[in-house]
């Protein structure tokens, strides 16, 4: 039997490796060894997603922890590289655009041993993202480039890479979105006075908006203004929280603030919410497949098409502009077209793509 590794890491992993997983266990034609990097490690921001998606135990647990990009990184392929060694995969898996995806990736192709990316050619064009070159690392060296939409197969043939590496999937983020609604009630978010359809939930974690006091003061300041007209419950991530408190910022009396929530319950928060406001890639995908307006609190996008195909705004950290955004989204009308393939089969599409590949 041929050997899987998946590899998980940080928050916004988990999601994407559990619907996959579950699709190649019902093959029964492959075994699979799922990595932990531990590059997130609090309960809430690692261990409650791994219980509330159904993953199995992790095999290994790296617990790199967190420290500097060089540190981090170089911990993920000294300790990842051992279980290469050790388990000697057909294939490695890896999500999304975190360090551990490229450190991953960067292991197993010096290993001679074939990556495939699930979300491969999502492109912001900005390169002070620390996750912009995490996927133009670990594209330029995966042997299956897995796309969640045409405009992702875009960039991909733009940048050179042959047809038969690409494949159009879909998002498998909307597998878990989809199979975990019918859980995500309101009730069980418990002492956040909300009404279904009347609130606002915020989050903010990306170092350019949190790290650098004067944006996320501007950002603040129209959230403010926003909280006077209707609760916004803020999720507050671990290093946002570090940086409230080392600024000293105040926060309305309207802003509810929590600790992280896990997967379930922050679905149950978003999917009966009015807006969504996010410096978050996942998210601007959830709102879209939700139908739930968003506001996306940055200069850029890598996910074009929830603003094109979705319900999505890129109004960046101006207060006013914020502002202007937020007055749109309300006045928006109608059900917005969501993309194709975000309909829940997309792990389904990918094993047969493994499966064919570890046949050859
Ligand atoms: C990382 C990802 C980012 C992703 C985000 C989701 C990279 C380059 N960044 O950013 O793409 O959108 O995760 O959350 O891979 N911390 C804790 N507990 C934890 C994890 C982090 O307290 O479990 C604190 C630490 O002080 C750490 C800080 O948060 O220094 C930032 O964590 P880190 O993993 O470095 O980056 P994120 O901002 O979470």
């Amino acid at each position: 039997m041929k050997t899987i590794v998946h590899v998980i890491g940080a928050r916004p992993n988990y999601m994407k490796i559990a619907p996959l997983m579950e699709a190649v266990k019902a093959t029964g034609q492959l075994r699979q060894v799922l990595v932990n990097t531990g590059q997130h490690y609090d309960d809430m921001m690692a261990r409650a997603f791994v219980r509330d998606l159904g993953l199995p135990t992790p095999d290994y647990d790296l617990g790199v922890g967190s420290a500097s990009h060089a540190v981090q990184t170089a911990r993920v392929m000294m300790e990842f590289e051992k279980i290469c060694t050790a388990e000697k995969p057909d294939l490695v898996v890896v999500v999304g655009d975190v360090n551990s995806t490229m450190a991953a990736s960067l292991v197993a192709a010096k290993l001679l041993i074939p990556v495939a990316h699930v979300e491969a050619g999502l492109r912001s064009g900005d390169r002070t993202m620390p996750e912009e070159i995490n996927r133009l690392v670990t594209d330029r060296i995966s042997d299956l480039l897995l796309a969640p939409s045409p405009d992702a197969v875009e960039n991909l043939r733009a940048e050179g890479e042959p047809a038969s590496k690409i494949h159009l999937v879909g998002n498998i983020m909307i597998d878990s979105l989809l199979r975990h609604l019918p859980s995500a009630t309101l009730d069980r978010i418990k002492g956040v006075p909300v009404k279904a359809g009347h609130y606002a939930v915020l989050t903010l974690h990306r170092p350019s908006n949190v790290d650098t006091e004067d944006t996320f003061r501007r950002i603040l300041d129209a959230v403010g203004t926003i909280a006077n007209e209707m609760p916004v419950v803020f999720p507050v991530h671990p290093r946002t929280r570090q940086r409230l408190k080392e600024f000293g910022l105040d926060v309305s009396p309207g802003l509810l603030l929590t600790d992280p929530l896990g997967y379930i319950d922050f679905l149950s928060l978003t999917s009966h919410a009015r807006i969504i406001l996010t410096d978050s890639g996942g998210l601007q995908e959830e709102s879209t497949a939700l139908g739930i307006q968003c506001l996306t609190l940055r200069e850029n996008t890598e996910r074009p098409i929830t603003v094109t195909e979705g319900t999505n705004q890129v109004v960046g950290t101006d207060t006013a502009v914020i502002l202007a955004g937020f007055r749109r989204a309300l006045a928006a009308e109608g059900t917005p077209r969501k993309p194709d393939l975000w309909d829940g089969a997309t792990a389904g599409r990918i094993t047969r793509i493994l499966c064919d590949f570890l046949a050859r």
